[in-house]
């Protein structure tokens, strides 16, 4: 990674983030409200078994993650393939049983929820897989895809039902209405089906919004479409969202508020501007370097990815995580102590031991 190639990306990554709102973020964070999610100290590991029974140790899938969110505030979720990202967001589904910590939301701590209370939960939080494809079964069509949520929880008036599906039609911009009812997956295009699983996840009113990567497998053509919509939906509704990507320069569609994170865990989280004019954790600074442009007139720019391997989650290094990877490594301390979370500016935590004597240890 060179100074220079960072410097320009940086450039770039900056000229793309002057839609977000200066004062909007100040608002977002001063005031004192409830939040709608707030985990604390989370942990999600999987068991892995040898030979279908015999303990053979765990993935460390989620490692003691802080994550705080309230109505209308978005935050992006950022890191390289498997680091956690699909796990977390999960596990606040309550798809995944947590291993340890706390999550709150709405109010409720839903650690143990189960049936009812469990199916109550999940309806407030609308859910746009990794996946369009498989997102979608193959033999509905679309009128039945998107009543099929609203039966499930209890709307028995048909013609309710209908109006509903027509009206998030129309707000996923598939007009007219009438030439999509129809139609099955296969009849749509990719960026249409996506629409669709975003109007599936929108039909039960949910304060909560968590896109997983929601355009990494569409074409160049037609992400920065579906990253607008998921943006005029938010605000429209005043949801709460949770943007996952592993491509730092689709977060200025979203995020007030930018996540890093590394195998399993939070390595550094600061505003989104912040992030990007003053990034601090060298993890951050590969992540930049390998950012790509979702503008099709740019997609072959910035297609780097950041040097050297992501650990295993079985048995992750020893201190700081990144050590194997990382070129500012302090021998006999990153690679023995776990780093503490650094305020180096308002709101804006790292942890990395370079910040050691330039901040104060939270
Ligand atoms: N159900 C499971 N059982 C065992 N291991 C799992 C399970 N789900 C995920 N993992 C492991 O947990 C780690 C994190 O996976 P996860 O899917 O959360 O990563 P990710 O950041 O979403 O990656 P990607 O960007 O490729 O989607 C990986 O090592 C993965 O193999
Ligand atoms: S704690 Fe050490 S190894 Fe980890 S990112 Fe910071 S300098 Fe690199
Ligand atoms: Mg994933």
């Amino acid at each position: 990674m060179t100074g220079l190639l960072v410097g320009s990306m940086k450039d770039k990554v900056i000229s793309m983030t002057d839609q977000i709102d200066e004062k909007t973020i100040e608002q977002n964070f001063e005031q004192d409200e409830d939040f709608v999610l707030n985990i604390r100290g989370l942990k999600v590991y999987f068991e892995l078994r040898k030979r279908g029974f015999q303990h053979a140790g765990f993935v460390h899938a989620v490692d003691n993650v802080d994550l705080r969110l309230r109505r209308g505030e978005t935050i992006a979720i950022v890191g390289e393939s498997g680091c956690g990202k699909t796990s977390l967001m999960k596990t606040i589904l309550r798809l995944n049983t947590p291993t340890g910590g706390e999550i709150e939301f709405d109010g409720e701590i839903i650690n143990d929820l189960k049936s009812d209370a469990l199916k109550n939960v999940r309806r407030k939080i609308g859910y746009v897989q990794q996946d369009p494809y498989g997102a979608l079964a193959p033999f509905m069509n679309v009128r039945t895809i998107l009543e099929e949520p609203l039966i499930v929880n209890g709307v028995k008036d048909k013609q309710e039902r209908f109006d509903r599906v027509v009206k998030v039609l129309e707000e996923v911009r598939m007009t007219p209405v009438e030439d999509f009812l129809e139609k099955f997956p296969h009849q749509l295009s990719g960026g249409q089906q996506q629409r669709i699983v975003i109007a599936r996840a929108m039909i039960l009113d949910p304060i909560l919004l968590v896109a997983d990567e929601p355009v990494s497998m569409l074409d160049a053509s037609v992400r920065v479409e579906i990253l607008k919509l998921l943006r005029s939906l938010q605000e429209e509704h005043n949801l709460a969202v949770i943007y996952i990507t592993h491509d730092l320069a689709t977060v200025r569609y979203f995020s007030e508020y930018i996540y890093v994170m590394y195998a399993g865990q939070i390595i550094e989280k600061a505003p989104e501007s912040d992030l990007i004019n003053h990034t601090a954790h060298p993890y951050t600074h590969a992540l930049l370097a390998a950012t790509s442009d979702p503008d099709p007139k740019n997609v072959d720019e910035f297609q780097d990815v950041p040097p050297g391997e992501p650990p295993s989650l079985v048995k992750p290094p020893e201190g700081c995580r990144f050590h194997p990877r990382c070129p500012h490594m302090i021998a006999d301390l990153c690679d023995k102590e776990v780093p503490l979370e650094f305020e180096i500016a308002e709101k804006h935590l790292v942890h990395c031991w370079l910040f050691r004597d330039k901040a104060v240890a939270k």
